[in-house]
C-alpha cells in the first residue's frame, strides 16, 4: 500500500484522472499478492526446502536414482489396525458440546517407529483425542471421502484436538497432497528411528505374522550377496530421505515434527516434551506418567499419580524381540543407508547419529 501512495504523489503524471487508474491498479496488484499469499504462502515456504533436497543428491548418483524412483513403497498385504473411534475422552460432557472433528495432527510413520507408543502416549492429555486404530484414509480409503474420515475420528469438545495415526501415510507419494487439500495447517508427526534397526523391526513384525518366512539375509540381500535388496519393502520403507522429499514439497518444517523414536523409547518424557510444545499443549504429560517395567523392557504409563502401582504397557506386538543378524550384515545396511542418511539430515536439520 505504501508503493501506491507514492505512485499516488508522482506529479509527473498528465491528469488526475490517470493517477487514479494507476491507484486503481496498484490497490488491485496488492489485493491479488495478498490474495495469493493467503492462498498458497505454505507452498511457497516449502520450496526452499525442496532446493535444498534437491542440492543434496548429488552425494551420490546410486542413492540419487532410487530418490527419485517414482514407484511407491509396495504396502499392499499387510495387515491393518481396527479403527475404533472411542477413545475414552469427554464421555461425561453433554452430547451437544461433542463433536467428530478432522484431526488437527496427523502421526504420519514410520512404520516401527514407534507411531503405537506415541498415540498411546499422547491419550494422557486431558486436550487429545486419538482414533484407534489406523484409518488409512488418505492412502487406501480416499474415495470413501471426507465424511467417512471424519466419522473414524472419537467426538471431542471444541478445546481438544484430534489426531489420528497411519504410519504407511510416509511411504505414499499421493498423500502430502491429499493432507494439504483437507487442511494445509495440519500438524504432522514423524517418527524415525535408526534405519537398520527399523528394517529388522519390520522383518521380526513379519516373522511373527506369516509363515515360512525367508531368512533376514534373503530378504535384505540380493542372492546372497553383499548388494542390498533395495525391491524390497521393509528396506525401502527405511529410505527416509526418498520419502521426505514428497512432503517437503507441500509442508514447510514449521508443520512437520520429527520425533527420534529411538529416543522415545529411552526417555520418553523428553520426547513428549517436543511434541507438546509442537502441538501447543499445555506441557501435561511428564516424567510422572512413564514407569519402567523390567518384565516388558519398555516405559510403560500411568495415568495419575494414584495409579503409580498398575502401569499400562504397549501390547505383545510392541517391543518385541529381534533376531540375531550378523554384524557384517549390519555393517553392509549401514554403509547402503549412510547417503540417504545424510540427505535426510540435511532436509529436517537434525543429525541423528545413526552412521
Ligand atoms: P520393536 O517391536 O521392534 O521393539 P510401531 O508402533 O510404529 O509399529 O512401532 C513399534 C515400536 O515401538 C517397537 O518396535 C518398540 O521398539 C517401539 N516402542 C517405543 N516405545 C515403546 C514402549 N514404551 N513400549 C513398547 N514399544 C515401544
Amino acid at each position: 500500500m505504501g508503493y501506491c501512495g507514492i505512485i499516488n504523489n508522482l506529479r509527473v503524471l498528465p491528469s488526475s484522472r490517470a493517477r487514479w487508474k494507476l491507484f486503481l491498479i496498484c490497490t488491485m496488484l496488492c489485493f491479488c499478492g495478498y490474495f495469493i499469499y493467503y492462498k498458497f504462502g505454505d507452498r511457497l515456504t516449502a520450496f526452499p526446502v525442496r532446493r535444498a533436497s534437491q542440492g543434496v543428491t548429488s552425494d551420490n548418483h546410486i542413492s540419487r536414482g532410487l530418490l527419485h524412483e517414482k514407484n511407491d513403497v509396495d504396502y499392499a498385504g499387510e495387515e491393518l489396525e481396527e479403527v475404533d473411534s472411542d477413545d475414552g475422552h469427554g464421555e461425561d460432557l453433554p452430547d451437544e458440546q461433542l463433536r467428530r472433528r478432522f484431526p488437527q495432527a496427523i502421526i504420519i510413520g514410520v512404520k516401527k517407529g514407534g507411531t503405537g507408543a506415541l498415540r498411546d502416549f499422547l491419550r494422557l492429555h486431558p486436550d487429545v483425542v486419538a482414533a484407534g486404530g489406523e484409518p488409512h484414509f488418505f492412502d487406501r480409503n480416499y474415495e470413501k471421502g471426507l465424511d467417512w474420515y471424519r466419522n473414524l475420528m472419537p467426538k471431542s469438545t471444541e478445546n481438544q484436538m484430534t489426531i489420528e495415526k497411519s504410519p504407511s501415510y510416509f511411504i505414499n507419494s499421493r498423500v502430502p497432497a491429499r493432507i494439504h487439500a483437507m487442511s494445509n495447517l495440519t500438524k504432522l508427526i514423524l517418527l524415525v528411528r535408526d534405519p537398520v534397526t527399523r528394517v529388522i523391526s519390520d522383518y521380526a513384525h513379519v516373522l511373527e505374522k506369516r509363515v515360512n518366512v525367508s531368512s533376514f539375509e534373503t530378504m535384505a540381500f540380493k542372492n546372497m550377496s553383499a548388494v542390498v535388496n533395495s525391491e524390497w519393502t521393509g528396506i525401502r520403507i527405511s529410505l527416509y530421505a526418498k520419502h521426505m522429499v514428497n512432503w517437503i514439497q507441500y509442508f514447510p518444517l514449521k508443520r512437520l515434527l520429527v520425533v527420534n523414536g529411538d529416543r522415545l523409547i529411552r526417555e520418553p518424557a523428553a520426547e513428549l516434551s517436543r511434541v507438546q510444545d509442537f502441538l501447543g499443549l499445555r506441557k501435561l504429560i511428564t516424567k510422572k506418567n512413564f514407569v519402567f517395567d523390567t518384565e516388558k523392557g519398555f516405559y510403560c504409563t500411568t495415568k495419575a499419580e494414584e495409579d503409580y502401582k498398575i502401569p499400562h504397557c504397549l501390547g505383545k506386538g510392541k517391543g518385541r524381540a529381534h533376531p540375531v543378524v550378523r554384524p557384517e550384515l549390519i555393517q553392509q545396511l549401514k554403509k547402503f543407508y549412510k547417503p540417504f542418511n545424510r540427505m535426510f539430515y540435511k532436509m529436517v536439520g537434525q543429525d541423528f547419529g545413526w552412521d
